[in-house]
């Protein structure tokens, strides 16, 4: 009797929730997630430093402090802050010489008694976020100039030998993991290089980038003259407190990879993955609306079943398979080809070989929502923008300047035209050669919509929230942030 029941019981709730549209775009969606093994903890087998680790708090000094600038009127935060979303809310950015050092975001300025001053930003490419860069296994960097060579899943690159710049982009070199920490610790090593966002265009006498290096571990010694005595006593507390030495000397503890490996785990700790669609893939199956399911299903399914297959490139957890493809996002700004174009070849520049023209690396989706400016250059100054975009980089031809312009964002575009058509064209050459494996789609405003609010869903609540975002910035009170010259961002 019992039996009978159970199983008529059974029976009525199948047929139940089979009439149930909800239940079945769970299972529709279930049966993706299976497939492209999503686990909904981006987490799992990796080492994450907390906030409060003695090491990270030293980091996080070092990323805010405009010491690391040769000029002192820039920090590693004027680019990166975690209220933007772990970048600036810039298309391009403007580090050194910027109008007002200290106001970060829309707003900042280069000042036009500044090197090389056209008007707009300084940097050629938009500001990647610091936001879960302890999820990257192989890559750093739009054109991933820097790698891992035999990358380990979860080891963040700490694990063997990592290609890395020397003294160009294109010329690189190898650092061992043991030295460099991780990725994140290796990449921590350029921005002080680079003219337009820390280093600067003055003391010519610093010609390598480890010239630069060393004359910033010299002055955080207090070697170079260019301290006063609290800073200099102040950043060997620092260093002290950060590797638990009370009473190391600032020549063993104020070394190169002791700075970089310190920002490196600050960065790390900048995790938020904390977001609806973890908990949905957890299942809570309320965790996310009914169109944002829609979205999923569309971002995840193939061209063949009506799809827009996002996932062949935003691939797993972290939505990223860290290769490149041509995407064609129009070409705005100075550009990076070092000849004076307003072009960027992207990994061309890095590997010099041609069939490289124009690609650039599958960015993260996690928080997506709070990173825009979206593209390699920022050219999406809304999510559907760069949305649409990817669903049809045709599109690219009606790309409207005004859009940048209406949201007061001033970058010369004078060639944006003529330069996006010719990556248009490779986009089009590679797919016929079977090179890449996107296809266009027409989706309705409504898909589109759908698709928006399934990238929603992948926003962690922390970083929409001040408060929660505290941890990841300085004290200012203390008399410390004021000897260590942090930068207090009016945001
Ligand atoms: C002027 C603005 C600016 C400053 C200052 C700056 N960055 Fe960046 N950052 C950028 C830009 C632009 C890129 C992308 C460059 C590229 O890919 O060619 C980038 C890339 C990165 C990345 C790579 C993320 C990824 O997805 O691969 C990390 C990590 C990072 N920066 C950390 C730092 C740290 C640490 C500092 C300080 C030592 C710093 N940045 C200073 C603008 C800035
Ligand atoms: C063939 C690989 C590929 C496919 C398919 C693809 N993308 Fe992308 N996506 C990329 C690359 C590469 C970039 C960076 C391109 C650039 O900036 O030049 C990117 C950038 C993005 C960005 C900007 C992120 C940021 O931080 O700037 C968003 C959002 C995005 N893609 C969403 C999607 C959506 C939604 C789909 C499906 C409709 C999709 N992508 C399909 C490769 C792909």
């Amino acid at each position: 009797m019992v039996r009978v029941f159970m199983g008529s019981l059974a029976l009525s709730v199948l047929i139940f929730t089979g009439c149930n549209d909800s239940t079945d775009i769970d299972s529709e969606i279930s049966t993706l997630v299976q497939k492209y093994e999503l686990t909904g903890d981006p987490l799992a087998g990796r080492d994450i430093p907390s906030v409060t680790d003695a090491k990270v708090k030293l980091g996080m000094k070092l990323f805010y402090s405009k010491h690391l600038s040769l000029g002192m009127d820039a920090a590693c935060a004027s680019c990166h802050h975690p209220f933007l979303g772990g970048g600036d809310g810039l298309s391009l950015p403007i580090g050194v010489e910027a109008v007002d050092p200290e106001l970060v975001g829309p707003g900042r300025l280069h000042k036009s008694t500044g090197h090389y001053y056209d008007g707009g930003p300084t940097v050629p490419r938009n500001t990647p976020s610091t936001f879960n860069v302890a999820l990257f296994d192989r890559t750093q960097f739009w054109d991933a100039r820097i790698e891992s060579i035999n990358p380990v899943k979860g080891a963040n690159g700490s694990v063997g030998t990592l290609l890395v710049p020397d003294s160009s982009d294109f010329d690189r070199t190898l650092w061992d993991s043991n030295v460099v920490a991780n990725l994140p610790a290796a990449q921590a090593n350029f921005p002080v290089t680079s003219g337009p966002e820390m280093r600067g265009f003055d003391y010519g006498s610093l010609q390598t980038k480890d010239d630069v290096r060393k004359y910033l571990v010299d002055r955080l010694r207090g070697l170079n003259g260019d301290l006063n005595a609290t800073a200099i006593s102040a950043w060997l507390e620092a260093f002290r407190d950060g590797f638990s030495a009370p009473g190391a000397d600032a020549s063993t503890l104020i070394t190169r990879e002791n700075i970089f490996n310190a920002i490196g785990e600050f960065e790390r700790s900048q995790v938020f993955v904390d977001n609806p669609w973890n908990r949905y893939l957890k299942g809570d199956k309320n965790a996310i609306s009914d169109k944002a399911k829609r979205g999923a299903y569309l971002f995840f399914s193939s061209y063949e079943d009506g799809g827009a297959n996002c996932v062949q490139c935003h691939k797993g957890d972290f939505f990223t398979d860290e290769k490149l493809y041509v995407m064609a996002v129009p070409q705005i700004g100075r550009g990076k080809n070092g000849d004076n174009t307003t072009e960027d070849y992207g990994r061309e520049n890095v590997t010099l070989n041609e069939e490289d023209r124009y690609k650039f690396r599958v960015p993260s989706l996690l928080n997506v929502e709070v990173t825009g400016p979206w593209g390699h250059d920022g050219a999406f100054v809304t999510l559907e923008g760069i949305v649409r975009h990817m669903l049809k980089p045709e599109t690219a031809l009606q790309f409207d300047e005004n859009s940048l312009f209406q949201q007061g964002i001033l970058v010369q575009c004078k060639d944006t035209k003529t330069n996006t058509e010719r990556a248009l064209q490779r986009l089009q050459e590679n797919r016929r050669v079977g090179v890449s494996p996107h296809r266009s789609v027409n989706f309705s405003d409504e898909q589109v919509d759908e698709l928006v609010a399934f990238l929603k869903t992948l926003t962690d609540p922390c970083v929409k929230d001040r408060e929660c975002l505290k941890k990841w910035l300085p004290d200012y009170d203390s008399n410390e942030s004021k000897a260590l010259d942090l930068l207090e961002a009016k945001l």
